[in-house]
């Protein structure tokens, strides 16, 4: 347990290297990302297309523990305003793109997605593909709120092609539902989950949360067994990240004395983890749990799995636009960032001007950074090149992973790291070893939420 304590410290979650409040802003301009885009897009469109994320921001109401960009709002007006908004973004895109986009992934997330009527989520998609194809072998996916996914938008979206979707279910306590103000019944999560598998969805997910407030260990065991009586294809067993120091998310409610405290969040994981295991299900990279049907498995397997800023996805496009407000984009080369606030967003789109305000523009250093942090995030493991010198240039980054090795959460070779079984709980702070970035510049507030 005094592990737990030394390695409880804030840390990102590595949906991106560099980490946001680390890009250098001043690295970066619209002009810059326009070149980045457009270089990655005729490196990548022909052979393996491009992904698209796409950010609908709307709930009818605030779960007090979300750390996600969301709006608030019981108007429904406000859905076909946003989705020309989108369809216009997305134009602007195509327009300096030049020849055909090929799409191999879109990923519809939120908010929630499922706020918006099917007529008009099925518009969107049309729209998106008035200039663009599919690229072979696409995925399309969406995150379905239980409580208002209907058996319309199920069908609908299959027809458009999506086989993925993902339900936020967190926890079935009644009390820890009350707590973060999100009632939700099993029926609720039972329906949504076997109209999907009714209609042919090959892939449903359900994201849990463990560390929420009030949650006891009996509430994260009750929580597994009813999700194991729908057997889910995937399950995301995420840490609760309280960050209320950040704009906007709502995280109220409860106090810091409400919530598991960094042991007892370990045992919640821990339980889970045994759990799925006892299950047939395979832990994949951080946070994740599929069985082994499913394609994140086989990804993992054959070494195809990726990280980005929409989680863990099966296969990896170099360039992954993100329309909508506050959606991050990556080309692989840099990234962009759409401005968070839904009024300017649009507002930026109706003069045609892309709405990024920040991004960051990778330099040499943090492409081979980026690499071993993908490599270890999504293999558990990394290695350098027998040339590769760089590592003895950064003498604290090797300090530090002999540390870790001491603590016996990797075994180090001479030029290649494999995480222990071990050292996988412990795998934001095996990454925050390799981010220079973090260390030359120690954060004097906070930012990020803990690792345990
Ligand atoms: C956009 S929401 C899912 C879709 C839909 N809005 C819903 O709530 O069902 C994405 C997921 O992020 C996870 N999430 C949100 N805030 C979180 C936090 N503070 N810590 C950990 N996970 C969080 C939840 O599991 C949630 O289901
Ligand atoms: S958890 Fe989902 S429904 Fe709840 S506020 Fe967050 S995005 Fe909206």
């Amino acid at each position: 347990m005094d592990l737990i304590q030394k390695y409880n410290v804030p840390g990102p979650r590595y949906t991106s290297y560099p980490t946001v409040p680390y890009w250098d802003v001043n690295t970066f301009s619209a002009k810059k990302w326009i070149n980045s885009f457009k270089k990655s897009f005729l490196e990548s469109n022909q052979q393996e297309g491009i992904s698209l994320y796409i950010h609908l921001p709307f709930c009818e109401s605030l779960c007090t523990f979300c750390g996600c960009h969301k709006r608030i709002t019981k108007r429904h007006e406000v859905e076909e305003p946003y989705i020309e908004t989108l369809l216009k973004e997305w134009k602007m895109y195509c327009d300096i793109l030049g020849s055909t986009p090929r799409i191999k992934e879109i990923h519809l997330g939120g908010g929630t997605p499922t706020f918006f009527s099917s007529e008009n989520l099925k518009k969107l998609i049309h729209g998106i593909f008035k200039y663009a194809k599919r690229a072979e072998g696409y995925e399309f996916s969406f995150e379905g709120h239980p409580n208002n996914t209907t058996r319309e938008h199920l069908q609908t979206l299959y027809d458009l092609g999506f086989r993925r979707v993902s339900y936020g279910v967190q926890d079935y306590s009644l009390q820890v539902q009350k707590a973060i103000n999100r009632i939700q019944p099993f029926e609720n999560v039972k329906r949504a989950t076997e109209e999907a598998r009714e209609i042919g969805y090959t892939s449903v997910s359900h994201d849990l949360v463990f560390g929420l407030p009030f949650q006891t260990l009996g509430d994260v065991i009750e929580t597994i067994n009813k999700t194991i009586q729908l057997m889910p294809d995937r399950i995301a067993f995420y840490s609760y990240a309280h960050v209320p120091w950040m704009k906007g998310n709502g995280q109220r409610g409860f106090s810091e004395e409400n919530l598991p405290g960094g042991e007892e969040k370990r045992i919640l994981y821990e339980i889970g983890k045994k759990l799925f295991s006892e299950l047939g299900y395979v832990e994949i990279g951080m946070d994740h749990f599929a069985l082994k049907t499913d394609a994140l498995y086989h990804s993992m397997n054959n070494g195809n799995l990726h990280r980005n800023f929409m989680g863990y996805t099966a296969s990896k496009t170099k360039l992954m636009i993100g329309l909508g407000a506050s959606s991050i984009s990556d080309s692989w080369y840099a990234f962009a960032q759409n401005v968070k606030s839904i009024e300017e967003y649009t507002h930026l789109v109706e003069n045609n001007v892309l709405p990024v305000y920040r991004g960051h523009c990778l330099n040499e250093e943090d492409l081979i950074i980026r690499k071993h942090i993908l490599n270890l995030m999504c293999q558990l493991r990394t290695s350098w090149d027998k040339n590769e010198d760089y590592f003895e240039q950064l003498p604290d980054v090797l300090e530090s992973l002999e540390e870790l090795k001491q603590d016996g959460f990797l075994i180090l070779k001479e030029k290649e790291l494999i995480v222990t079984d071990e050292g996988k709980p412990f795998i934001r702070n095996i990454c925050m070893a390799f981010d220079v970035l973090l260390q030359r510049n120690k954060p004097d507030r906070e930012l990020f939420s803990m690792t345990v």
